[in-house]
């Protein structure tokens, strides 16, 4: 599907040339489409037909002047300003204009994209991303649909660079399309489908796929080993829950090990602390966590780092019934620790404290969280920022970096004493999962990091990121797949 070429034009396919604001005269590839059209492309600035603006896309028919089906201008703006994601939502813009054009052959003149900041492997890897990720349609239950998409069959890169190497960063940015639209599939799929059974299923297909160790327990295993906290959570529901475990072993020891543990519910009803008519759909959403880190598992596994991975996702829905948990309960966690249930609402920091937990017994000597964990972060940051909170700075940084570079930005909160002190505070046992309203957000993750004590960690609450309420540059409206790439992007360059 991918291919390397040096010379510009090629009969049968649709030529794809950047244009920045400035110099458009000493831009080498715009002087050569210039010059074969007798100035005509010229003329079509002048008159604006074609724009530099940025992310602006012009057509162009040559009508045989040029040997090339047709060009798109795809305008970039200046070319000081162009970062990464701004280059890659560009990118994402002109993918889905391709598509709904039903392109299906097409160059790209690498050159012509590239600001100074950026190398032409960084370009490619930015380009095939932008392709997967901008393109993806979520799946459809409709009876009668007609399979419509039009998917790209030929793209090829021109440039003087070298072949393996451009060829090499276009399968690395397929990987993390692939994991962020696997994330995004698992998350867009109703809780019905989409149960604990299904996604422990999953997940072993995943370590087939890849040769990941999987290790799905079972109900009757979580209850030998103490884990009362998940088992709390399913008390209610008539499907069992499952404490998913995959590992990716890149070094020769098992050492160095960076556990993602995702929160995986699959329904949250809120259980006896019962969400509102409003507040309730949408909540087949509530393993965005889960979907990540299986994401970004899926992208591991295509490139092969050299580190080591442990994958946990505590996995329940959260439902109603004669044996439901209920607030006032006391339950134990896997740690020891017990815990007093105010609200059943506050269900996804009780699976993640065992799946915490089980991450450390497993050899975890790091730990990022990722999960939809609280309301009060959607209403905090909304969908543009996934909300933080760590326990070192360090560590936290380098996520950070990651969720810069890949587009996916993170805002730390505070996290101290006197928030740990909240989610102590409790007559009967030793935590309780619901302090107050106040600070929730930060309850929440505070909680969870009860569980991580010395180990290095960093929560991520996906609440607001997970989903997108229309379609934008990278992807459809719905799950957006957020933190796929991020957690990849840590283990790719830690
Ligand atoms: N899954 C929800 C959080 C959520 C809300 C995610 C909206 C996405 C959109 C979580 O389990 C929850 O119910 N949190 C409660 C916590 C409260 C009981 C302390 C919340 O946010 O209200
Ligand atoms: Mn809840
Ligand atoms: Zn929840």
């Amino acid at each position: 599907m991918f291919t390397i070429r040096k010379t510009l034009f090629d009969q049968d396919h649709t030529l794809i040339v950047g244009l920045f604001d400035e110099d458009l005269h000493h831009q080498l590839i715009f002087q050569s489409l210039n010059k074969h059209s007798s100035g005509q492309v010229d003329t079509y600035v002048k008159e604006g037909d074609i724009s530099t603006e940025y992310k602006h896309v012009s057509k162009y028919l040559s009508s045989g002047q040029l040997p090339v089906k047709r060009v798109y201008f795809l305008g970039l703006g200046k070319k000081g300003q162009l970062t990464r994601i701004r280059l890659k939502k560009a990118f994402g813009k002109l993918f889905k204009q391709i598509q709904a054009d039903k392109i299906v052959q097409l160059s790209i003149a690498l050159e012509s994209f590239r600001p100074d900041n950026l190398s032409n492997e960084e370009c490619a890897e930015i380009i095939s991303e932008a392709m997967g990720t901008a393109t993806y349609q979520l799946a459809s239950f409709k009876r009668n649909q007609v399979q419509t998409i039009t998917s790209i069959d030929s793209l090829t890169l021109i440039s003087d660079g070298d072949e393996g190497i451009l060829l090499r960063s276009l399968e690395k940015g397929i990987a993390f399309s692939k994991g962020v639209n696997k994330a995004r599939h698992l998350v867009h799929l109703p809780a019905n489908i989409l149960t604990s059974a299904h996604m422990a299923k999953y997940a072993v297909d995943l370590a087939d796929e890849y040769g990941f160790t999987a290790e799905i327990l079972e109900k009757e295993q979580m209850e030998e080993l103490g884990m009362g906290a998940l088992l709390a959570v399913n008390q209610g529901s008539s499907e069992p829950p499952k404490m998913i475990v995959l590992k990716y072993q890149g070094l020769e020891e098992w050492t160095d090990v960076t556990a993602f543990v995702g929160k995986g519910i699959t329904y949250d009803t809120g259980g006896y602390s019962i969400k509102s008519k409003t507040g309730m759909p949408g909540m087949k959403g509530d393993m965005g966590g889960a979907a990540a880190v299986l994401g970004a598992m899926e992208t591991i596994g295509r490139l092969k780092p050299k580190q080591n991975v442990l994958a946990v996702i505590p996995s329940t829905d959260n439902m109603i019934s004669g044996s439901a948990f209920k607030p006032d309960d006391v339950i134990t966690s896997l740690s020891g620790r017990t815990i007093e249930v105010l609200n059943t609402d506050a269900e996804g920091r009780l699976a993640l404290a065992d799946g915490m937990t089980y991450a450390k017994q497993l050899h975890a000597v790091r730990i990022i969280n990722v999960a939809t964990l609280t309301g009060g972060m959607v209403t905090a940051l909304g969908s543009w920022m996934t909300g933080a909170l760590t326990n070192s700075e360090d560590f936290f940084k380098t996520v950070q970096d990651s969720g810069e570079k890949m587009g996916e930005p993170i805002w730390q909160l505070p996290y101290n004493e006197d928030y740990q002190a909240q989610v102590r505070k409790s007559s009967i046992a030793d935590l309780n999962n619901s302090p107050t309203r106040k600070a929730h957000p930060i309850m929440g993750g505070a909680f969870v990091g009860e569980f991580a004590e010395d180990t290095p960690w960093v929560h991520l609450d996906i609440a607001g990121t997970s989903t997108a309420e229309a379609a934008h540059d990278l992807g459809p409206k719905g799950p957006t797949g957020v933190m796929s790439r991020t957690l990849a992007d840590y283990i790719l360059t830690r």
